[in-house]
């Protein structure tokens, strides 16, 4: 109850796409930390192709923007230094393994807890690069730390 009404206190996206940078600059620094619309983003550039999603961990706000990279279950994951949890880069979906006590032997494998990261459009034009802030309206539960109550201070994290 108390995250929903922390999101229906922030304000909505305006819909903009939002100029991050030039191609060959993001491509050099891999990752990239901007504020739109008073958004914490973190747009990554691996193996040919840019992401964005919100800075902070959906677990416990950790700063995602020095987390590896690792394919898992055929998904690009970041991983939080944090707690080690993973995040899809497409989707945002949280990554985690468990066993089917069912299956006999029981293997662990990897299971998609759904969206927990909300992910932003990226998209380039004659080399000049664009982010659109998400306007899925549902709750993803990386908001709370780009909200009031949660917002996380880089300085001290
Ligand atoms: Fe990211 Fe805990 S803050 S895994």
């Amino acid at each position: 109850q108390a995250f929903h009404r922390a999101m229906e206190e922030e304000k909505q996206p305006t819909g903009a796409p939002h100029f991050v940078g030039k191609k060959e600059e993001l491509i050099e620094a891999k990752r990239s930390f901007r504020t739109l619309e008073g958004r914490d983003i973190l747009i990554i550039y691996h193996q040919s192709f840019f992401y964005a999603m919100d800075s902070y961990c959906y677990h416990a706000g950790g700063i995602l923007q020095n987390g590896d990279i690792e394919e898992i279950a055929g998904k690009l994951c970041i991983i939080c230094p944090n707690h080690k949890y993973k995040i899809s880069l497409a989707k945002g979906e949280g990554m985690y393994k468990a066993r089917d006590p069912q299956e006999k032997p029981p293997v662990h494998r990897w299971y998609s807890k759904g969206v927990k990261q909300r992910i932003h459009t990226v998209t380039e034009t004659s080399g000049d690069v664009y982010v659109k802030l998400s306007e899925d309206t549902c709750w993803i539960e990386s908001d709370f730390f780009q909200g009031e109550k949660g917002k996380v201070e880089r300085d001290k994290a």
